[in-house]
């Protein structure tokens, strides 16, 4: 979009047009009614600026109000996870967003006392600033690559650098733009930076001293954050959003164990890409059952958000025939198969083993030490219900 484009869209006359659009549901119809009143440019303009406002209510409180652009939206961080970055800059008089984009993290930094954004590209610091004014939020607004140029002397810093170079998404923290060099000299200018990497990035491969977060939002990992300075708490952890529970590396001894007790636990992917299974192992008396596999085991019934419990009813080595046989003997006809290091997909299994019977079962398949393991279980709020 062009800087004049967003200002029409900005205008009364803009914003006006946008409403009387949001009410007719039918494509066609929208642009036969805009075109009455302006050029067909700028009617596919608001009929695709309403389309974006309407995806962007899975990101925003209030993106009927917000303004975007397609990559902009795509690229923006979620509401939810802005505001639980930005709390760790609420005590900060001075924050800078060197990559605003449209402003998806800048309105949870804007809970720092003030804040400076910045984009290399204008049109982006234009929704930022319009996106902000729609949260009642404010921020001095500059144009400028950061690679070059960008503020000095805030207390903190925030850099959410673009992963996707012309149309490709790239992983490493060297191939993002702005890359780390501009990140090392950020940290010459203060050592609190907070930088968003793509969910995908082998952090165990980074040399840099921070605090790595996982963020997930309902169950997925969406972001990680680096946290340097005094913006660091820990070494690793893990958030789960919007429940915001939270899970850190400290304090923790492993109990590994290869016998599976009463209850098997599958953990939140969270923990796992932060590295976490030994703190929840620790933190609720479990154990981990094999390290590489991600699940837990323990005699009693723990109520955690980390964790999805479900009752062993059975343990066997896998053999697809014996499987089956006691598939048949416990009638499990409702089939959920989850397994790890097996070649097959899960539902490749539910369909292989399928067995005539009212009754349902859960299938473990995985591999302890090597060697295939069949767990049937019953998942616990089942048995509740
Ligand atoms: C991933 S997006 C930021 C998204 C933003 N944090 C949000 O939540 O809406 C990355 C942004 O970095 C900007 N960018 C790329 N290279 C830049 C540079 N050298 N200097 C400043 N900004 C740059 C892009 O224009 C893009 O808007």
């Amino acid at each position: 979009m062009t800087p004049k484009e967003i200002h029409f869209l900005m205008s009364p006359r803009g914003q006006k047009l946008l409403d009387k659009t949001h009410q007719e549901k039918d494509l066609a119809k929208r642009i036969r009614i805009l075109r009455k009143e302006i050029s067909s440019d700028y009617a596919a303009l608001v009929s695709r600026q309403v389309h974006l406002q309407g995806k962007a209510q899975r990101k925003f409180t209030r993106a009927r109000e917000m303004l975007f652009d397609s990559e902009g939206l795509e690229q923006a961080s979620a509401e939810v996870v802005s505001l639980h970055v930005g709390e760790r800059y609420q005590e900060y008089t001075s924050v800078v967003d060197l990559t605003c984009g449209m402003g998806g993290d800048a309105l949870g930094l804007a809970q720092a006392q003030s804040l400076a954004v910045m984009d290399i590209m204008l049109s982006k610091v234009m929704l930022c600033q319009h996106n902000l004014s729609v949260y009642g939020k404010n921020a001095l607004c500059l144009v400028s690559d950061a690679t070059l140029w960008f503020p000095r002397g805030a207390q903190a810093y925030f850099m959410d650098p673009a992963r996707r170079i012309q149309g490709k998404r790239v992983k490493r923290l060297e191939d993002s733009v702005p890359s780390i060099a501009t990140l090392q000299r950020v940290l010459k200018e203060s050592p609190n930076v907070g930088v968003k990497v793509s969910p995908a990035l082998d952090y165990e491969k980074l040399d840099l001293d921070c605090e790595i977060e996982v963020i997930s939002v309902g169950g997925e990992c969406r972001e990680i954050m680096l946290w340097f300075g005094d913006l660091a708490t820990t070494k690793r952890r893990a958030t789960l959003l919007p429940q915001k529970a939270s899970l850190s590396s400290e304090n923790f001894s492993t109990l590994p164990q290869e016998k599976i007790s009463s209850f098997l636990y599958q953990v939140e992917k969270a923990a796992l890409r932060a590295k976490l299974l030994d703190v929840l192992a620790s933190n609720f008396e479990l154990a981990s059952i094999d390290p590489t596999l991600g699940y837990l085991t323990g005699e009693k019934v723990v109520s955690s958000p980390w964790l999805t419990p479900y009752r062993v009813c059975h343990v066997m080595p896998f053999s697809e025939k014996k499987v089956r046989q006691e598939l048949r003997k416990r009638e499990a006809g409702k089939l959920s198969v989850k397994s790890k290091g097996f070649v097959r997909e899960p539902l490749w299994w539910e369909k292989r083993l399928q067995v005539p019977g009212k009754n349902s079962c859960t299938l473990f398949l995985f591999r302890v030490s090597g060697s295939p393991l069949a767990v049937f279980t019953q998942p616990v709020s089942q048995e509740l219900s």
